[in-house]
């Protein structure tokens, strides 16, 4: 790769702020100071450094954000603000996008990525990966509710769900809930629910897969995921 590409594309500027870099000799490879900015390098073989500090070559790029309500999962909106206009630039500039979508009024676990693999494999209906959201209910929730997700309920287009787990955490007039499904249908959450004559007032995703919200997320804050994290999900393809 040219070394000005890798140093713009690890946020050091624009190509032409990175000639500027070239030229005051701030930029070493293997402790040679380099003024080429077409010098072919390779980042894992190679030492780059800028002022003496290592520049480490990331291609991929892991997020997790807790969706604020308002905000549209996708990487461009005409009208409204996206979750890619909340990043910073660094993390912009490795062109992420949110891993399926949640709905504008929904919160919680999104990831954020430009590992294609990873997200087609997280989204792939074969793969069934689990995704549990925590509701507020109009309405009381019943056994009968579990006994009918267990067994998959037929939405408004006639399309009968895959069986989803539902825990009842305050079952009253206004119910709570957490409800795990293995698909991710448009609106699929509100739909179960308005099949069995109830309405989702609050929907917050806690995880996908092995991952889990971070609690100490703020509403519209994502952190990098760990590596940890990482590998666990990868184990989930
Ligand atoms: N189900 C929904 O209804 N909405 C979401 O945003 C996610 C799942």
């Amino acid at each position: 790769m040219r070394l000005d590409k890798l140093l713009a594309n690890m946020g050091y500027g624009s190509r032409k702020e990175v000639k500027q870099l070239l030229k005051q000799k701030a930029v070493t490879v293997d402790g040679v100071v380099v003024k080429d900015a077409a010098m072919k390098v390779d980042p894992n073989a190679q030492h780059v450094a800028i002022f003496g500090e290592r520049v480490e070559y990331i291609e991929y790029i892991y997020l997790m954000m807790n969706k604020p309500p308002g905000v549209i999962s996708a990487t461009e909106d005409d009208y409204d603000k996206t979750v890619i206009d909340l990043l910073d630039p660094f993390a912009q500039h490795f062109k992420p996008f949110p891993v399926g979508r949640l709905d504008k009024d929904t919160e919680g676990l999104l990831l954020i990525t430009n590992d294609g693999q990873l997200a087609h494999n997280l989204l792939s209906p074969k793969k069934h990966v689990p995704k549990t959201y925590y509701a507020k209910i109009d309405g009381q929730v019943t056994e009968e509710d579990i006994k009918a997700f267990a067994a998959g309920v037929e939405l408004e287009d006639g399309y009968v769900t895959k069986p989803g787990h539902l825990v009842i955490l305050k079952s009253e007039a206004s119910s709570e809930i957490e409800l795990t499904i293995q698909e991710g249908k448009f609106h699929q959450v509100k739909r179960m629910f308005e099949a069995v004559g109830k309405k989702v007032t609050y929907l917050k995703r806690l995880s996908m897969g092995s991952l889990i919200l971070d609690k100490s997320l703020a509403l519209g804050e994502y952190r990098e995921v760990t590596n940890e994290e990482l590998e666990l999900l990868i184990g989930n393809k």
